[in-house]
């Protein structure tokens, strides 16, 4: 009978993450979220947003470890306020800062990590675990002590973590950042994986770290949703907007003074400006209309729409992989070698 629905049944028609009417305040001026609303089902979705746009709040409401000022959030049909429980259960997490036990092995962690969240069965737990560690990618270095990990198999090792306990909902914040390309691509794929039969939110101010995997985006910028949808869907919002220039080197400094630069390539005694302009009649030099621009470009061209390119623009500047900094160790010594 439908009145008789209970909890489970209930979350199991549920999207599996709701946000209604999302406002957050730290303190009582500035509103951090401001009326957030986004429904996500099944598959990787990427939660985009220039550095301090909100994307870690949002994600910390959405796991319960934030009480929202305003509004509701549930995940798979669970209040993150009245049944955090429930939620707990459904959701795995990837803080934006994760890192583990130096001195464990690889195994060990998860399997620890397993065992704290109520997976009490030795032998249940050791397959999972194995399983897990595969799905990541880590099975070969399972035996390998974290600390002699590289920065992209600790990210890894922590999706893991997340989802050993095997929830429907893979929250994961900016799990790129200082990572070289090929473990950016790495992870992409392995997020690209798990998306197919559960809901990955992925939150990352890079655009290319979304990859053809990412069946939608939530563009956040200020604390609101200023676009939701397909990524072809900012594709065909760009249409129109980027355009490539071709000038003598000396006349660059020109275009540069009239143009939003999203990028630009010497080629001999040419420079070649790819721009974003609000219409065509705002170009001022010869050029060409860039029929396929990339994700990137339309993100830029979008964010140039709401005079924030300048922001976006840096954001994806410095991505380059950095080098953490050198941590201590739970046992005080220095981590002398960062490898990654
Ligand atoms: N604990 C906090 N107390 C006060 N302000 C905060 C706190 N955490 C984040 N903020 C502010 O909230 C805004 C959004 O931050 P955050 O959610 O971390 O954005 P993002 O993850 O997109 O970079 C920023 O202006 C940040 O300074
Ligand atoms: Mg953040």
């Amino acid at each position: 009978m439908a009145e008789q629905t209970n909890a489970v049944e209930r979350a199991s028609n549920a999207p599996a993450i709701e946000i209604e009417g999302v406002t957050h305040r730290y303190d009582k001026s500035t509103a951090v979220l401001n009326d957030v609303n986004l429904s996500l089902g099944t598959g990787f979705f990427g939660l985009l947003g220039a550095n301090g746009a909100g994307k870690s709040t949002l994600m910390r409401i959405i796991c319960t470890l934030l009480r929202p000022t305003e509004g509701s959030a549930r995940v798979c049909g669970y209040d993150v306020v009245k049944e955090c429980h429930h939620v707990r259960e459904k959701i795995g997490y990837l803080p934006q800062s994760f890192s583990a036990w130096r001195l464990h092995r690889t195994e060990e962690v998860v399997d620890t990590l397993a065992a704290l969240s109520g997976m009490t069965k030795k032998k249940e737990r050791r397959q999972r675990v194995a399983e897990v560690l595969e799905e990541v990618g880590l099975t070969e270095v399972a035996d390998r002590k974290v600390k002699k990990l590289s920065g992209g198999m600790v990210r890894r090792l922590g999706v893991a973590q997340a989802m050993v306990h095997n929830p429907e909902v893979l929250v994961v914040d900016e799990p790129t950042v200082g990572l070289d390309p090929e473990e950016r691509m790495r992870f992409r794929q392995v997020m690209t994986n798990m998306g197919r039969d559960r809901t990955i939110l992925l939150s990352t101010h890079i655009v290319a770290d979304l990859g053809s995997g990412c069946s939608q985006i939530a563009l956040i910028d200020d604390g609101t949703v200023a676009f939701q949808g397909a990524p072809s869907s900012l594709l065909e919002q760009a249409r129109g907007q980027v355009f490539e220039i071709t000038v003598p080197l000396e006349s660059s400094n020109l275009v540069e003074e009239k143009h939003e630069i999203v990028s630009r390539t010497v080629q001999g005694a040419d420079v070649s400006f790819r721009v974003v302009v609000d219409e065509r009649g705002d170009l001022t030099f010869d050029a060409s209309e860039v029929e396929q621009p990339s994700l990137e470009e339309a993100y830029l061209a979008f964010m140039a729409k709401r005079g924030k390119l300048e922001r976006a623009r840096q954001d994806e500047e410095h991505n380059a992989p950095e080098a953490p900094e050198p941590k201590k160790s739970r046992f005080g010594r220095r981590n002398k070698k960062q490898r990654d």
